[in-house]
């Protein structure tokens, strides 16, 4: 595994990994998980996940359903959604359900879906509210577009953080109405670890790490962000 460190000019701070092989990089995302949501159990007694959407972190979810943990304490959110049925198979809620939230006994109500089928403006008023008093988050999943986005924060499109969760319209990745956690929101967080996969990420991460400003360089955690790749070259 390969690490180094850069200070974006966008004051972010990446610490990147590169992992040879697809079950090196599930598994290492799996033992920060669950090494993450121990201590937070132990130091503060609850453990806040925010999860990713898309295919990639499906086989670390996939992991996470055999896993042992202390699933009581655990409280789950999302970074996005799209606006779309509950069962619609598109949904990221769905997809976390599915393949890991529905098989531990994490309680119903800590497992925060976003109301994505109330449409986004609906949606992101409703999820701004769960989101209200939360405190700092523990952990922020998060991927990576071919064009840079991360969550539902796309390229070109304005910046919004006047609420933590908003509506997204016309996003260039279909459909294009969603709800995203806004950057500052997901920035406030403990620690971050993106999950980086596939050739045809390379591109955002050439660009990432040449200090080019996408919507990923705009997550900035005060304890910077880890960067799990796989597939890609540095
Ligand atoms: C979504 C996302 C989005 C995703 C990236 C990577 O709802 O689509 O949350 O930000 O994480 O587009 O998607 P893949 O993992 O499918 O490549």
């Amino acid at each position: 595994m390969m690490q180094n460190t850069n200070q974006e000019k966008s004051s972010q701070i990446s610490r990147w990994h590169n992992f040879e092989t697809q079950d090196a990089i599930n598994q290492a995302t799996l033992n920060r998980i669950l090494e993450a949501a121990k201590d937070a159990i132990a130091s503060r007694g609850r453990f806040s996940i925010v999860l990713a959407g898309g295919s990639t972190p499906k086989s670390v979810y996939a992991l996470l359903k055999n896993a042992q943990a202390d699933w009581a304490h655990w409280h789950v959110y999302h970074n996005d959604d799209r606006c779309l049925p509950v069962d619609n198979s598109e949904r990221n809620s769905l997809m976390a359900r599915t393949t890991w939230l529905n098989h531990v006994a994490i309680p119903a109500n800590q497992i925060h879906d976003i109301p994505a089928e109330l449409g986004n403006i609906e949606g992101a008023k409703a999820y701004a509210q769960t989101l209200a008093g939360v405190p700092e988050f523990d952990l922020v999943l998060l991927g990576l577009g071919e064009d840079g986005h991360t969550a539902s924060l796309f390229p070109n499109q304005a910046v919004d953080n006047s609420a933590d969760a908003v509506p997204v319209f016309d996003a260039p990745k279909p459909p294009a109405d969603r709800i995203t956690v806004s950057q500052q929101r997901l920035s406030n967080t403990r620690e971050v670890i993106f999950l980086v996969t596939g050739a045809g990420k390379q591109d955002a991460v050439n660009h990432w790490r040449n200090g080019v400003a996408i919507p990923a360089t705009l997550i900035q955690p005060k304890n910077g962000v880890d960067v799990y790749c796989y597939g890609v070259k540095f």
